[in-house]
């Protein structure tokens, strides 16, 4: 295939999902122009530089910059004219005060973009939506684009994790092609050519099948970290340990290990809200009841948040006020500095308004939680805020807390207390170093 008819792409909306997939498919030889609306944002991409954590990234935005193929840019002008395929990948967060979702940014994608879509395109949406947002804004862009029919929707959501973005991008495990004619499946193969070559499974759906397969993979995932932190309540009544529990069921292939991690839950910019905007689009639309159980899923994963503060105050002897606590972790995972609805900043934030002197260190996310929460305190490592600590709390499990030694930290605490939020400590060694180590879901 030769490169005049790798059709050129326009990726709109430069957060995580955008700016991997832009950065991504410049890698793979495409014409790529990255549109948004946030000048800073920009400015920072055309210099070079990403502007969230995201391993590998860089060094792959470095590359493709300078290939020359890849440009930023906050005209939407230059994008329209730029691309055979727009890709939409603006944010559709949860709407403050409600758990729909906020189609504000998607909507005004397509009403920016469609008065200069003068020709045969295909705008291809990537963010996660409500079932039936597609329908709508397909006969959205044919009422606004001078193309008119010319325009085409279709939709191919991502499933990308963060911290291995880019990895997930180039070869995802899949790939789903929402379409309404044949043309448009073409422009997809044609825009997705090197990562089908790869062999990747690929699904070919309608638009609402499309839509619904981001929203029913994440709440099936959320679904099983809950069940297993739903055993851990049960284990915690029974004096049962949840751990073996876990590793006894993911023997079973049926059931697997992955996403079987309890703790203390997820968050993160994807799962928390996706989940409730499906329950709430699935009661607008007179399904609630099939999905109801994902309220449960929500509410055991914030009982979890609860229940790790009353360990801690367990520790302490029943109180938290005037105590100094030391959390490791705000990133709501590892090897992310995503902060969006993070288990750990929660934890934090409660635990300093019960009156604890709480510090917090996070190797990447401290900028966004200094951001976020300038009411807590920050160190500039765990040993650091470890400092006189009455009790220590690890809730992000990233690889340098797993590798803390017992006993260095025994020698900067107060007392050698620790609340393992997300199990990923040894708890006989810390035991064997003098530690009071408690886990939830552990006897
Ligand atoms: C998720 C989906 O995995 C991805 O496919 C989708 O496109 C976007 O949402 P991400 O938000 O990056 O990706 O995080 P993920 O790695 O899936 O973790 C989600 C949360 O679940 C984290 O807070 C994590 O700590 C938690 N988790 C995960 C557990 O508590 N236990 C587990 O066993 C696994």
């Amino acid at each position: 295939m030769g490169e005049a008819v790798l059709p050129r792409l326009t990726v709109i909306g430069t957060g995580y999902l955008g700016a991997t997939h832009a950065v991504c498919m410049a890698s793979l030889g495409y014409d790529v122009v990255g549109l948004d609306v946030d000048e800073r944002k920009i400015k920072k991409l055309q210099s070079g530089e990403v502007p969230f954590f995201e391993p590998g990234l860089p060094e792959l935005l470095a590359k493709t910059m300078e290939s020359g193929r890849l440009r930023f840019t906050t005209s939407v002008e230059e994008a329209a004219a730029h691309g055979d395929i727009h890709f939409v990948c603006v944010g559709t967060p949860q709407q403050p005060g409600s758990d729909a979702c906020d189609l504000s940014y998607v909507d005004a994608t397509i009403r920016g973009l469609a008065p200069h879509l003068t020709r045969r395109c295909l705008v291809v949406g990537k963010s996660t939506v409500p079932v039936g947002t597609a329908a709508r804004l397909a006969e959205l862009l044919r009422e606004l684009s001078p193309a008119g029919d010319e325009v085409e929707l279709a939709w191919n959501p991502e499933f990308l994790r963060e911290g291995f973005a880019v990895d997930d991008t180039l070869r995802p495990d899949r790939l789903v092609f929402g379409v309404a004619s044949e043309w448009a499946r073409e422009q997809l193969a044609a825009a997705f050519q090197p990562i089908l070559e790869l062999g990747t499974p690929t699904v070919v759906t309608d638009l609402p099948t499309a839509e619904l397969v981001k929203v029913a993979a994440n709440s099936f995932l959320a679904t099983k970290i809950s069940y297993i932190n739903a055993m851990a309540e049960i284990c915690e009544a029974t004096g049962a340990d949840v751990r073996d529990l876990a590793k006894a069921l993911a023997y079973d292939d049926r059931i697997g290990g992955r996403f079987l991690q309890p703790g203390l839950g997820f968050g993160g910019g994807c799962l928390p809200k996706d989940i409730r905007a499906f329950a709430h689009r699935a009661e607008e639309i007179g399904v609630g009841q099939a999905v109801s159980f994902l309220r449960e899923v929500d509410a055991i994963n914030r009982r979890r948040r609860s229940r790790t503060i009353d360990l801690v105050r367990e520790l302490l002897g029943g109180q938290l006020d005037g105590k100094r606590v030391a959390c490791l972790g705000a990133a709501f995972k590892p090897n992310s500095d995503d902060i969006r609805d993070a288990p750990a900043l929660d934890v934090a934030r409660t635990m300093h308004g019960l009156g604890a002197n709480v510090r917090v260190y996070d190797p990447a996310a401290l900028d966004n939680a200094r951001r976020a929460y300038p009411e807590l305190r920050y160190g500039t490592s765990a040993m650091d805020v470890a400092q006189d600590a009455d009790v220590v709390v690890l809730l992000t499990e990233w690889a340098e807390f797993r590798e803390i030694q017992p006993s260095a930290l025994a020698q900067v605490v107060k007392h050698t207390r620790i609340v393992d939020g997300r199990h990923a400590l040894d708890a006989e060694e810390w035991r064997a170093a003098g530690w009071e180590y408690r886990a939830l879901g552990c006897p």
